[in-house]
């Protein structure tokens, strides 16, 4: 059999992307103020900013959207997206929201109050901010080896069930609403959780009395790595689907935004299994979303997301993303570029700090490694780092996320040459400062400068 893992899908429908010249994108850059979610994204050659809504969606999707019933109440849609969910997930009540933040503020807002600590393997940014957003505290726990960049642990995402434990001892348990669990663990290096650590941390949650969620984003992926390895050797020949479906019948709900391993360009749900917590819910969601049947979507959508959820479980699909994103994480590993390893399921990070050792933390490694591969190459990826985190981030990465089914190889190739061309010219990258933050989730629309010119201009 041959060895070679292709793209499983033919391109029935293409979007061209622009080229520009270097000094274009010197002018683009600075009229960016050096952050890369200013740019126009016509702009941009390569989009590696997120896998957020930025899949392709598949011609059984298109399909579907054209079966959407935009009915308000009641809409045939709902019914098509609460089975395909239920399938899945297996809990009671399925919520529909615009985007996976609109579930965790409703999450939030319902089981959290002031003085509260939410603990998690890690947060993401909009996770934190939600939760702290209601004047709890966000708390993560994700093991040691899911803060060493070249740990190769197989499953970098699980929390530490000791410091879990210690946690719920020191705060006392009525200031623990929930425990949450991000498969898989977006800002520690799209890093699964096990089986193993699932059962472990439910085990410490039920003991306690307190409810597990999931922030279930990438779950699709986070099965397949459980599948992949984990030690149990049982998982090996069983389906995606049906590991989703016993990772989610340890939680009593989940968050998700279906904008992930939806496949869907928008969207989210929350789900429970709590019916006085759902009804609270619902009568929220109605307040500032959207009716319980349509949750801010477009009957459209949620039929996008019945079948994108579905799709996402697909074997051949997962063995090609998987394989995809190791492919570019091991190919500009193998020339010495820092990467967390082992290469996550949705992206690769790349260990700014020591890939620009001359720039330290407060002038913003992971930022100035993005803007070189924007200048040198068109590319555009992310910070995940002190930019976005504070002077608390354990570390600055720069995440190249990787959109489901829109770049093939060659793409990918071309990447990786942008990447070690800049790898051999890294001394030469230079920090910046920060001119202009806003008061939260500060690096969507942070202004930053060449660190030399904010020294030269003070001269
Ligand atoms: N949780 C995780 C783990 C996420 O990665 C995201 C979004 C959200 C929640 C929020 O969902 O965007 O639909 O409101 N992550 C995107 C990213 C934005 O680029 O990683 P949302």
């Amino acid at each position: 059999m041959a060895r070679t893992i292709i793209e499983p899908f033919r391109i029935k429908s293409v979007e061209p992307i622009r080229w520009t010249t270097r000094t274009q994108r010197e002018q683009l850059l600075r009229a960016a103020h050096y952050n890369l979610f200013l740019l126009p994204a016509d702009d941009v050659l390569i989009d590696l900013l997120t896998d957020s809504g930025t899949g392709a969606m598949s011609t059984h999707q298109w399909a579907a959207i054209m079966e959407g019933d935009e009915s308000y109440a009641g809409s045939r849609s709902f019914d098509q997206f609460r089975e395909s969910v239920q399938d899945i997930f297996g809990y009671q009540h399925v919520i529909p929201t615009h985007q996976g933040r609109a579930a965790e503020r409703i999450l939030f807002s319902v089981m959290c109050k002031k003085g509260d600590v939410v603990p998690n393997n890690t947060h993401f940014d909009t996770t934190r901010a939600n939760v702290e957003f209601v004047g709890a505290e966000a708390v993560d726990l994700v093991i040691p080896e899911g803060r060493q960049p070249s740990s190769r642990h197989p499953f970098k995402g699980n929390m530490d069930v000791g410091a879990l434990e210690s946690l719920i001892d020191k705060v006392g348990r009525e200031r623990v609403p929930l425990v949450m669990l991000t498969v898989t663990n977006n800002s520690g290096g799209g890093q699964p959780v096990s089986m193993e650590n699932v059962k472990a941390v439910t085990a410490v949650c039920r003991r306690h009395s307190i409810p597990l969620y999931f922030d279930a984003c990438r779950f699709a992926e986070n099965s397949y790595f459980i599948k992949l390895r984990e030690p149990n050797e049982s998982y090996r020949s069983k389906s995606p689907k049906q590991i989703a479906q016993e990772m989610f019948s340890y939680g009593d709900g989940c968050t998700m935004s279906a904008k992930k391993d939806g496949m869907a360009n928008i969207g989210g749900f929350l789900c429970t299994n709590n019916d006085s917590l759902a009804e609270q819910e619902k009568n929220l969601l109605i307040l500032t979303e959207g009716y319980t049947t349509y949750g801010g979507l477009a009957g459209r959508d949620l039929e996008a997301i019945a079948v994108g959820v579905q799709e996402a479980l697909h074997e051949d699909y997962l063995q090609y993303r998987i394989a995809s994103t190791a492919y570019l994480g091991n190919h500009i590993s193998e020339q010495g570029v820092p990467i967390v390893q082992p290469p996550g399921g949705h992206a690769v990070y790349i260990d700014a700090r020591a890939f620009l050792p001359h720039i330290r933390a407060e002038h913003f490694p992971a930022v100035a490694l993005a803007n070189e591969l924007y200048l040198q190459g068109g590319i555009r990826s992310v910070e995940i780092g002190t930019l976005m985190f504070g002077a608390s981030a354990k570390m600055d990465l720069l995440r190249l996320a990787i959109p489901r089914r829109v770049y093939t190889q060659s793409h990918i190739d071309y990447v990786v040459e942008i990447i070690l061309e800049v790898w051999q010219s890294r001394e030469k990258i230079r920090g910046l400062n920060l001119t202009y933050e806003a008061p939260f989730l500060r690096h969507f629309t942070a202004r930053l400068e060449p660190a030399e010119v904010a020294a030269s201009a003070r001269r």
